[in-house]
């Protein structure tokens, strides 16, 4: 079975509670669910993990290598300055896609850096919960029927 890990950085687990008029008013779960119907419509069992430590991040990224066929990632904040999850993201060998709720680009100037973007497939950004819909699409469009 080809599968997807998706993978949340700090603050995520108060999605719904947290500044809603940007992240919206879901909460972690309901994007879970959302991820899940996607990635199962698209013939993906999902895994989801979520973590404010930066080192547990790293860890799953470092047992994702040869189990999973891609990593949906939100970093959070480590986007901005997580180099060990850039470093671990290049030793992982299955499709990569940054996810972003909002779209970093047109906030504060620190949040225009992605150290994660070098590393990935591709990034989808500002589209709030349908992301995770254009990510396992775009995550399926690249691996074809090659899947592990
Ligand atoms: C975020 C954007 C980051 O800048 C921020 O620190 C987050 C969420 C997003 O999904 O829009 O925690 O990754």
């Amino acid at each position: 079975m080809k599968s997807i890990l998706l993978l949340m950085g700090p603050n995520l687990n108060m999605l719904g509670e947290r500044e809603p008029d940007i992240y919206g008013s879901d909460t972690i779960n309901e994007h879970v669910e959302t991820a899940t119907k996607f990635a199962e419509e698209f013939g993906f069992d999902l895994i989801h993990f979520q973590s404010n430590i930066e080192g547990e991040l790293v860890d799953e990224i470092q047992k994702a290598r040869g189990k999973h066929s891609g990593i949906i990632i939100n970093p959070g904040a480590l986007t901005h300055y997580g180099w060990s999850i850039h470093d671990a993201l290049v030793t992982f060998d299955g499709v990569i896609i940054e996810m972003h709720l909002s779209n970093p680009n047109q906030r504060e100037s620190w949040r225009h850096t992605s150290v994660v973007a070098p590393v990935a497939h591709g990034s989808i950004i500002g589209f709030g919960i349908h992301g995770y819909e254009l990510s396992v699409r775009a995550l399926h469009k690249i691996i074809g029927n090659n899947a592990k």
